[in-house]
């Protein structure tokens, strides 16, 4: 690949990702809000990002955080106002960046008013907006679904409904009805009220929720079996990638996103790559770039994240490159991410939380991700190294949806006097601390005050333990802090973007379970990173004949150069980016 000349801005852009209930309370309810939003962004901007992506802030009942939307077109009253959105987008913009919000499409709340004219009467002009069915009888004439799918929020993926005996899909929680994309009105409405109402307010581009799953296979088949050990089954083959899910693409980016300059990244999550590039190739004219799921699923089975098996750095390593390469040789653009709204914190999933190695692995992280290919995403707290939520807190304090159902199915199916329930239990509470969405959700720790400064009410969630600790303001002015090592490798990534931003990834030493070595190439431009995934010092031999001066050290050691075949001394979890002379 050379470098891209045109310089496309969302190329070359950091995005920096708000969850706006546990970003920042600007009046004290417990929830953080637009202004509060408004209140950090010469913060924002000081780290050195370009766009801000903004979840859900649309009208909705909040049973997935925002993301079962009740009107396109309204604000959550809490985060706000349309005035606040304005001047948000204003403040932004003034400030040089772009904004984008969160385009869910595939569903919508069941508070939605189609939703409601939906379920009203079969013969409402809005029935086949979402996907009804008739019940099926067993042998003993007991109503059932339609079919055995489960949803991604445990047990069935049809919810009965009494008023016209017939059960709807929700492939997420039961108040979040999937949207009839088979229906040419219904997406045409979805077109005008959730995207062209805020590009017309001049909104940037937006992040693609589920954009892999609008097309289901019509017939509706059972799933087969691959958890014998509960009734409801993945799905995913009939509804990821479905058989007109690029019609649909392409006719929205010909219907309205073409229309404006706009970036759009997906959330597609598991494809091959040939599917993956007709999504992303430019000549395909669908989306710019996508999220996959490679990394950040690591050693969690793809169809239930709780059950975990643990990985090895080279597993890591796989995905990582799966995730980079699909695009090699082609039109096509990548993202690099490992935290959002739906992912643990880094630091605990791929470093080391302790004191001692929070920050060090913290540095190793931030290192490899400025470092890789496609655009970059940071979430909230990423950049100070928040953690997971503490190991001795009780299940209770887990608000998510997601969580929730998955404890309460395991529990209605588990009893105390079953054989290993205990060891069952403290390994599912293990990957739950582990893995769960609550661990990306509390609030941001922006200094040592009481609520860590996220608000001066009780926040709706509890704040992390360590807030004394881990916090903006302790870092903001440290040399050595996370936040402005962040800084640091943003900036680099800038300065050395046609290796670091545009390059090919050639992994070496694939097999070490300790060093992540590679080189970063892009014609004449080259650059090496290594890094040590462990507690104790090692040493990286470069395979290259060329010279390559040191640019970053995140540990003590001060390298000047790195000549041809030479060898590179690694403190724990220290990482070092040189590029060639
Ligand atoms: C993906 C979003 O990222 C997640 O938070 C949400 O629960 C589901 N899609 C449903 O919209």
């Amino acid at each position: 690949m050379t470098v891209d000349n045109k310089a496309i801005w969302w190329k070359n852009a950091t995005v920096y990702q708000i969850w706006p209930a546990s970003y920042k309370d600007s009046n004290g309810d417990g929830v953080g809000d637009i202004p509060g939003i408004i209140s950090t962004l010469d913060y924002i901007k000081s780290i050195g990002v370009d766009v801000v992506w903004l979840s859900p802030m649309f009208d909705s009942p909040q049973d997935d955080m925002g993301y079962d939307i009740s009107n396109y077109e309204g604000v959550y009253p809490k985060y706000g106002t349309l005035e606040d959105m304005d001047n948000l987008l204003k403040q932004v913009h003034d400030r040089g960046m772009k904004l984008i919000l969160d385009l869910v499409i595939n569903h919508t709340s069941s508070e939605h008013d189609w939703f409601k004219e939906s379920r009203s009467s079969k013969t409402n002009p809005k029935r086949d907006w979402y996907i009804w069915k008739k019940p099926k009888y067993d042998a003993e004439g007991n109503r059932q679904p339609p079919n055995n799918w489960g949803s991604y929020f445990s047990g069935s993926a049809w919810k009965y409904d009494e008023t016209t005996d017939e059960y709807y899909l929700h492939l997420f929680a039961e108040s979040q009805p999937d949207l009839n994309w088979e229906n040419e009105e219904t997406r045409h409405a979805i077109y005008n009220s959730a995207l062209k109402f805020w590009f017309d307010k001049g909104v940037d581009g937006f992040r693609i929720d589920t954009a892999g799953m609008y097309s289901k296979v019509q017939s509706f088949p059972d799933a087969p079996i691959v958890f014998p050990d509960v009734e409801f089954q993945p799905c995913k083959e009939f509804h990821q990638s479905g058989p007109r899910i690029h019609e649909f693409h392409k006719e929205m980016f010909q219907t309205v996103t073409s229309k404006y300059d706009a970036m759009t990244v997906g959330e597609v999550g598991h494809s091959t790559r040939e599917d993956s590039l007709k999504y992303v190739s430019a000549s395909e004219k669908e989306m710019n770039m996508m999220f996959l799921f490679d990394t950040v699923e690591v050693g969690s089975d793809i169809g239930d994240r709780f059950r975990y098996q643990g990985f090895e750095l080279p597993e890591l390593k796989d995905a990582i490159i799966r995730e980079s390469e699909f695009t090699v040789g082609t039109d096509a653009w990548s993202t690099v991410f490992i935290e959002n709204h739906d992912q643990p914190r880094c630091i605990s999933r791929f470093g080391n939380p302790s004191k001692q190695w929070r920050v060090p692995s913290g540095k190793a992280l931030a290192a490899l991700q400025s470092t890789l290919t496609g655009t970059l995403f940071i979430y909230q707290g990423q950049e100070i190294g928040m953690i997971n939520l503490p190991k001795e807190w009780d299940i209770s304090e887990y608000l998510d949806i997601n969580t929730i159902n998955y404890f309460k199915a395991w529990s209605e199916k588990n009893k105390p006097t079953d054989e290993g329930y205990q060891k069952n239990l403290d390994v599912l509470l293990a990957n739950i601390n582990l893995l769960a969405r609550d661990n990306a959700r509390s609030p941001v720790q922006w200094d040592d005050s009481e609520y860590a400064g996220f608000s001066t009410g009780k926040p709706w969630t509890r704040v992390n333990d360590n807030y004394k600790e881990i916090n903006v303001a302790s870092q903001v002015n440290d040399p050595n802090s996370l936040l402005n090592f962040w800084k640091k490798m943003l900036s680099v990534r800038k300065e050395y973007s046609p290796a670091l931003i545009y390059g090919n990834l050639e992994v070496i030493d694939k097999e070490s379970k300790e060093n992540f070595s590679y080189y970063k190439v892009n014609g004449d431009n080259k650059a090496f990173v290594t890094i040590n995934f462990t507690e104790s010092p090692i040493e990286v031999k470069s395979t290259s004949s060329d010279t390559f001066k040191s640019v970053v050290c995140s540990g003590d050691s001060q390298e000047e150069s790195l000549e041809p075949k030479g060898t590179v001394s690694l403190g724990p979890w220290e990482a070092k980016v040189f590029v060639s002379v």
